[in-house]
C-alpha cells in the first residue's frame, strides 16, 4: 500500500496574464447558495475497465468513473450559465478534435474561479475519489468549457482520454432538452481503443455507456486520463455547454498524468509555459519535502542519489518540454 503524503495545494496566481480581465458584471459565488452536493450512487473502478494491477499502480487512485452526482443548485446553474454565456466570446478552436473551447476562464470570471477553487467541492471530490485532491496546479485546466459546434456533422468532442488525471464533467445546459450530444464513455482500456482505431473499426456499441443526467448542474467524476470518452454528435441544434474542472492528488509521488504536447497546441504560451513550470516545480517541492522528512540514516549513497534524482525529476521534464520546439497536437481516437 502506497503511503499517502499530503502537500499544500498550489496557490492560485496573484496576477492575471496580460490581456485578461475579470467580467464587470457577474454573480458572486456563494457555496451555500450555489452548491447542492449529492454523492453518486455508484462508481466503477479502473479494474472494471480492464486495467491491470501494474497499470493501476501507476495511477494515484483506482477510481474509474462515478455514476451521476450533483454539484450545483438551480441557482448555481443559473449563475454559471450567466457567466459561460458572457465568456463565449473568448472561445478558441481545439483543432480538429473540438470546435469551441474556453480555456483560462478562471482568469476572466471571479465566479468561475471561485467555484473551481472552492474547498467544499475539493473536499467532496476527495471523498468520492478516496484520496485527497486539490484544484489542478495548472489553472488552464480549471473551468474548461466545451460549447456546441456550428456543424451537426461534427462530434462535440471526439473519443479521447484527458490531458490530465482527475476531473469532473458538469452539465451546464439542460441535457433533457438536448437531442443527441450525449456524454459517453467506453467500458474498456485506452490500449483497446487504440487497437480498435488502428483497425479503422467503430467503437463497439454494447461497450459504450451514456449516463443519464437528470438536469443541469449534474456531473460525473472520473479519472479522465484513463477513461476514453467523448461528446457525441448533436441530432438537433442546441446550445450544449459542459464545464470540466481538473484536480491533482495532494500526494505528489505518483507519476504526473498531465500531457504537455496536447495543451501546447491549444493554449497561449505566455500563460501555459509559466503554468507548466510552476506545476512541475510544485510536484518536485512535494517530493523534496517528503525526502527531507523521510530519508533514513544510511551510507548507501546510490540510494540517496536515486531519491534525490526522483524528487527533482519533474523539474527536468519541464525543462525538456520547454526546450522542445515541436508544435504539439491534440491526441484523439476519432469519432467512429
Ligand atoms: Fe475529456
Amino acid at each position: 500500500m502506497r503511503k499517502q503524503t499530503k502537500n499544500q495545494p498550489i496557490a492560485f496566481p496573484k496576477t492575471l496574464p496580460e490581456g485578461y480581465q475579470y467580467l464587470d458584471d457577474e454573480p458572486t459565488y456563494n457555496s451555500d447558495k450555489h452548491l447542492a452536493l449529492e454523492y453518486p450512487k455508484e462508481s466503477l473502478s479502473l479494474r472494471d475497465f480492464g486495467y491491470s494491477d501494474a497499470e493501476i499502480e501507476q495511477c494515484p487512485t483506482d477510481y474509474g468513473i462515478s455514476g451521476v452526482a450533483r454539484l450545483l443548485s438551480d441557482e448555481g446553474v443559473a449563475a454559471l450559465m450567466n457567466v459561460v454565456q458572457q465568456l463565449r466570446q473568448y472561445t478558441v478552436t481545439g483543432g480538429e478534435r473540438i470546435q469551441y473551447i474556453l480555456r483560462g476562464g478562471v482568469y476572466r470570471s471571479r465566479f468561475l474561479r471561485d467555484l473551481c477553487l472552492c474547498p467544499k467541492v475539493s473536499k467532496f471530490l476527495s471523498e468520492i475519489y478516496g484520496i485527497a485532491v486539490a484544484p489542478h496546479s495548472i489553472p488552464l485546466h480549471l473551468g474548461h468549457c466545451n460549447y456546441a459546434p456550428d456543424d451537426l456533422d461534427r462530434a462535440i468532442d471526439k473519443w479521447h482520454s484527458d490531458t490530465l488525471g482527475l476531473d469532473y464533467v458538469l452539465m451546464v445546459s439542460d441535457p433533457r432538452e438536448q437531442v443527441g450530444g450525449e456524454f459517453q464513455y467506453f467500458l474498456g482500456t485506452k490500449a483497446e481503443v487504440a487497437e480498435i482505431t488502428r483497425n479503422g473499426q467503430p467503437m463497439p456499441e454494447h461497450r459504450i455507456v451514456s449516463p443519464n443526467f437528470p438536469g443541469p448542474g449534474y456531473m460525473v467524476v472520473m479519472q479522465g486520463g484513463m477513461i476514453v470518452h467523448r461528446g457525441a454528435k448533436l441530432k438537433a441544434v442546441y446550445d450544449r455547454i459542459t464545464m470540466v474542472n481538473g484536480y491533482v492528488p495532494l500526494d505528489t509521488t505518483s507519476p504526473d498524468f498531465s500531457r504537455f504536447s496536447d495543451i501546447k497546441a491549444v493554449d497561449p504560451h505566455d500563460v501555459l509555459l509559466p503554468e507548466w513550470a510552476r506545476h512541475k516545480a510544485w510536484l518536485a517541492r512535494g517530493r523534496l519535502d517528503r525526502l527531507i522528512d523521510e530519508l533514513p540514516f544510511t551510507k548507501d549513497k546510490n540510494y540517496i542519489i536515486g531519491e534525490l534524482k526522483s524528487a527533482i525529476k519533474e523539474v527536468e521534464v519541464a525543462i525538456k518540454d520547454l526546450a522542445d520546439e515541436s508544435p504539439g497536437f491534440l491526441t484523439n481516437y476519432g469519432d467512429l
